[in-house]
């Protein structure tokens, strides 16, 4: 059901259901054996006992007749066979019923038993005024699965991020810009080096305290099943209307008054379905509305047309102001909003300064914005109609 747009538009869908169809044809002939088997278990389950007591009955009256068995012990015998009989025959149920818990409960076990090393610290320490000063130094992470020939991901980062200064993070696509900020809220730990705000070890934190420092708005906007306020106010539930209204309005959100219900539309797989850029401005007023001292995010306009990013824009610059922001920017603009921009190449920060500067001093970094811009031309091409249309603008021009 997930991929079914994808199947329908490269028009696979009869070969899917061909092969869906082969499948549920072998999933119903494994199931009718089983049926069969059941059946024929049972079959002897019931009919042994009671041929054999259909046989003691006969010997029973015919020895009673005889004299040799008083009617009461044969009415005691059939009292007590009578009692015994549901205990026998469920030892055998319960036997094959043990077969089929075990598999379940290995699983379980092994999902409740693999150990959660991302927990509160033993001794918390307690970031007492947060300025929201991040730092990151010498970082090193690896993925737990990822091959052991491979280099980490991130090998040694090095970043300060001063209190109330907004940072743009580049770079290629894969190069692990994502990864990066999942760390900062601990999604991930370290496996080298230390992420620090304010002078603390994140890890020394507590995860409530850290998460309430540092909010973030990720790549895929989530939805939850819930009204739209709800989702907006995720990370402070106690935000007054106030706050909420702000929120809504420094990520372009105004669409939402204009929902069935307002604010109490119910959103996501259950309700309404939003579009790909409207999922991503409430998933932007829900970090906002946190109201941290560190705003974490990760590409969060990519989804937006570029006259709604100006706006988003225009209003994140001016909470940015009182709040350090470390942007993952795909675009060109995105990077014009920062105050510096980090370039992140081949699991190292290479660069940091302003765009400008980095433009003059780095190759990487001029190859990474001319790839971006090269990108946002063909978004924009692809938006703006037939190309022909566009040539003869230019001629004019
Ligand atoms: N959960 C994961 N488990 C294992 N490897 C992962 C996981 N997530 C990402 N990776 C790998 O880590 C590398 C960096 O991924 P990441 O998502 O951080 O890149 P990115 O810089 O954000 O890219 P993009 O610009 O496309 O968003 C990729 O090679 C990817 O295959
Ligand atoms: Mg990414």
């Amino acid at each position: 059901m997930h991929g079914i747009r994808v199947l329908k538009a490269f028009g696979r869908g009869q070969y899917a259901l061909k092969n869906f169809a082969s499948r549920a044809e072998d999933l119903r002939g494994t199931e009718i054996e089983k049926a069969k088997a059941i059946a024929g278990i049972w079959l002897w389950l019931l009919l042994v006992p009671d041929v054999t007591f259909a046989l003691c009955l006969l010997a029973g009256v015919w020895l009673a007749a005889g004299g040799q068995l008083s009617v009461g012990q044969l009415v005691a015998f059939f009292a007590t066979a009578t009692v015994l009989r549901w205990p026998v025959e469920s030892i055998g149920f319960l036997l094959s019923m043990t077969f089929d818990t075990r598999t379940a409960a290995d699983r379980f076990f092994e999902v409740m038993d693999s150990p959660n090393t991302i927990v509160d610290p033993e001794h918390p320490k307690t970031v007492a005024n947060a300025r929201g000063r991040l730092v990151f130094d010498e970082v090193h992470f690896r993925y737990q699965d990822s091959p052991a020939q491979y280099a980490d991901l991130l090998d040694g980062v090095n970043l300060e991020l001063e209190p109330g200064e907004t940072m743009a993070l580049v770079g290629l696509t894969g190069s692990g810009k994502s990864t990066l900020t999942a760390l900062t809220t601990r999604l991930y730990d370290v496996t080298g080096g230390a992420i620090r705000l304010d002078g603390v070890d994140i890890r020394d934190l507590r995860l409530k305290e850290l998460r309430a420092h540092l909010s973030m708005a990720f790549e895929d906007a989530t939805l939850f099943s819930a009204s739209v306020r709800d989702n907006v106010l995720l990370g402070r539930p106690d935000a007054t209307e106030e706050d909420l209204a702000e929120a809504i309005d420094i990520a372009q959100s105004g669409f939402v008054y204009e929902l069935p219900d307002g604010l109490d539309t119910r959103v996501g797989e259950e309700g309404l379905s939003l579009s790909g850029g409207q999922r991503q401005r409430l998933a932007l007023a829900r970090a906002v509305a946190a109201k941290p001292e560190v705003l974490v995010l990760d590409d969060p306009l990519s989804a937006l047309d570029v006259d709604t990013e100006a706006l988003v824009e225009a209003a994140l610059r001016r909470v940015l102001a009182s709040t350090t922001g470390l942007i993952v920017a795909h675009r060109p603009s995105t990077v014009m909003l920062a105050d510096r921009v980090a370039l992140l190449e081949g699991g190292r920060i290479t660069a940091v300064g302003r765009h400008h500067d980095l433009l003059l001093s780095s190759d990487h970094y001029r190859f990474v914005i001319s790839s971006l811009e090269d990108e946002e031309r063909r978004e924009r091409n692809d938006a703006s109609g037939p190309a022909e249309l566009q040539l003869e603008e230019r001629a004019d021009a």
